[in-house]
């Protein structure tokens, strides 16, 4: 008989893995809080939040009632001409805490499309403002914004676009302005904004995620949004991974004095149960497409836009978010994380040390570059798996991303796993010199 592992093998093709040489995955067949639980009983605690998506737990009761009562009073109906409870209160409960100049909500799957989505409202503005040679967006050389076309054109040309670079439509890139390169960073935008064709600044608010958690200072962002709107250029923040409670405030938005004009959101939005993005604007981007010409009109939609049962898991996990005691919790692991950097910054093999809110990295000296592939990334996540830890190192990267609900005891078992990775980091031989690597 086989196992689950080795039917599902058989069949099916997963997203970022080398199917010819992964080794077979591992079968889930249950959560429950923090900890996913395998088919033969082995439980794993997720330390990233099933890529960054849980926010209060796995199988969560109330989001499971909320949904399960959706189910029961309707499941689906298309969003154009039509519309129903979940998706009406979740608008208007999130417009009431984002910032204030955002006025529309727009529906879609994931933060893939809900990036479209904002790269779309932003070039048919100015088209429908008469201004189609606006169409080049600024992007943060290392961003990441998701796998589809327009999402990956404005993400890093890296190793997830590489065969794909030529299709890709062009745009600017502009360094992070990291501490220390502030100054420099505003001298690139500042000469990117003489042109005329730019249409938009796209950006991670305060931490680029797949870039290894890179953190650059609400002040910087602020005032990098300032110019772009002295010169008309529409902003627009990507908070898939940033939003709902991740960096400490619920939005990471709240911490800049200038405000975004469009913003994305998924991942956390139906605290991880299922699959939904969001688009939100300010009024004047709505009011572009309002027009007695129909050609004026947004035409983007998915199958699925709004669904209702995912606006209810969206809604219940809110509800939750919005919670004191889910303030507590993110202040008590952002405590607990500033006490482990302090513990580990500084130490042989360690590089460098990050945290914001509920994200901490932690960055290895292999004593060879910084990259995707790096040989210790196996090395890293087999080890962790071993303790009974689910990561996904991002080369020499090693973050932590829990769920809001991981205890203080659960946190000192992923912070273990980073101390053990130092002492591999230690016994690690560097990489052979080139010309070797290539005879492998
Ligand atoms: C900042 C950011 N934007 C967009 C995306 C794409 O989201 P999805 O994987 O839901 O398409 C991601 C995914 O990691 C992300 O981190």
């Amino acid at each position: 008989m086989p196992t689950l592992s080795e039917r599902d093998h058989a069949v099916l093709w997963h997203p970022y893995t080398q199917m010819q040489t992964a080794p077979l995955p591992i079968p889930i067949v249950k959560g429950e809080g923090s900890w996913l639980v395998a088919e033969d009983g082995t439980r794993y605690l997720d330390g990233i939040s099933s890529w960054w998506t849980n926010l209060h737990g796995h199988a969560h009761l109330h989001i499971a009632r909320r949904v399960s009562e959706q189910l029961h009073t309707l499941e689906h109906v298309l969003f154009a001409g039509f519309t129903h409870p979940p998706a009406v209160e979740l608008a208007e409960q999130l417009l009431a805490l984002l910032p204030r100049n955002q006025a529309r909500v727009f529906y879609s799957d994931n933060g893939s499309t809900a990036v479209e989505v904002a790269l779309k409202m932003a070039l048919q503005y100015f088209h429908n403002h008469g201004q189609p040679e606006r169409r080049t967006f600024l992007c943060f050389r290392d961003s990441y914004h998701g796998d589809t076309f327009g999402a990956m054109a404005v993400s890093s040309r890296g190793v997830f676009t590489a065969p794909f670079w030529p299709l890709l439509f062009a745009v600017e890139f502009i360094d992070v302005p990291v501490l220390g390169r502030e100054a420099e960073v505003l001298a690139q935008l500042d000469a990117l904004l003489t042109r005329p064709d730019v249409a938009g600044f796209i950006f991670e608010p305060l931490v680029l995620g797949t870039a290894g958690m890179v953190l650059y200072e609400p002040e910087i962002l602020s005032e990098m949004l300032r110019r772009c709107h002295h010169r008309g250029v529409l902003c627009i923040a990507d908070e898939v991974m940033t939003g709902f409670g991740r960096t400490g405030p619920l939005f990471a938005s709240e911490e800049l004095t200038e405000q975004p004009d469009i913003m994305c959101f998924s991942k956390g939005l139906t605290g991880g149960t299922l699959a939904m993005g969001l688009t939100t604007c300010a009024a004047p981007i709505y009011e572009a497409f309002l027009s007695q010409d129909k050609m004026k009109a947004l035409f983007h939609g998915h199958s699925y836009t709004a669904n209702p049962v995912a606006c209810a898991a969206a809604l219940a996990s809110l509800e939750l978010t919005r919670a004191d005691e889910c303030t507590e919790q993110r202040q008590r692991i952002a405590a607990a994380h500033a006490a482990f950097h302090r513990e580990i910054a500084g130490q042989p093999g360690i590089r460098a040390v990050r945290h914001r809110g509920t994200i901490l990295a932690v960055e290895y000296d292999p004593g060879e570059g910084t990259s995707y592939f790096s040989r210790l990334r196996d090395a890293f996540y087999q080890l962790a798996l071993d303790k009974q830890v689910v990561l996904r190192p991002l080369g020499n990267v090693v973050y932590l991303l829990p769920p809001y609900c991981t205890t203080n005891q659960e946190l000192e078992l992923l912070y273990a796993v980073l101390r053990r990775m130092r002492e591999l980091v230690l016994d690690f031989t560097p990489a052979p010199t080139l010309p070797e690597f290539l005879h492998d």
